[in-house]
């Protein structure tokens, strides 16, 4: 880790996973249905991608870019007419990454019924002017959940790099 690695983090402010977390909902109309009338899975993809990378973007205050998805399971099709919900919120930080977990619930407006269809954990890189990773702040955790999340997310990150390693 360089100097200026550290003298740059030390300037920036913690922040807590509440702040930056995200809520977008989403309507699913024709265009994004396959041939079932289900939510297309490239589109919910998409939002995840936009939902987790907007909470990323606001914990660093800094454009950024993904670098990694786990992988992702459909528990059930969402239908068209539904509502797609997608909760990101920061689990973990490292120097200038930071893993974002989105779960995403289907809302059936008729009914009322939610339920959870996907959870995904990504991972993004923030960027300085010139497209280098740059630091981001701490992570302050208020609960013990958000601890052992925290911790969770940690090994995930180790099992990446390692992933990444193999490949190179
Ligand atoms: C983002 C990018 C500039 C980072 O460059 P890099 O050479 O990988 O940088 P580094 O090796 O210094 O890694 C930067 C950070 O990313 C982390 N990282 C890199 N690859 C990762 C992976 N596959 N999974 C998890 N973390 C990863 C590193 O651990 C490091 O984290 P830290 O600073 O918290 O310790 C480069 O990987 C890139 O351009 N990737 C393509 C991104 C992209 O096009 N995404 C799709 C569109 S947004």
């Amino acid at each position: 880790m360089s100097e200026n690695f550290v003298i740059d983090r030390e300037n920036l402010l913690g922040k807590t996973p509440s702040e930056s977390a995200v809520e977008m909902t989403e309507l699913v109309l024709p265009n994004d249905t396959n041939l079932l009338g289900n939510l297309l899975g490239g589109r919910l993809m998409h939002w995840i991608d936009i939902a987790s990378a907007m909470a990323a973007s606001r914990h660093s205050n800094k454009i950024v870019a993904t670098v990694s998805v786990d992988s992702l399971d459909f528990r059930h099709p969402v239908r068209m007419g539904e509502l797609v919900i997608l909760k990101a919120r920061l689990t973990w930080v490292g120097r200038s990454s930071m893993e974002v977990m989105v779960k995403v619930y289907a809302e059936n407006i008729k009914s009322g019924k939610t339920a959870l269809t996907n959870k995904a954990f990504l991972t993004f890189v923030a960027l300085d002017d010139n497209c280098k990773p740059t630091p981001v702040p701490s992570l302050h955790f208020e609960t013990e959940e958000e601890k052992k999340i925290a911790q969770a997310a940690e090994i995930r990150h180790l099992e990446r790099l390692k992933r990444k390693s193999k490949e190179e």
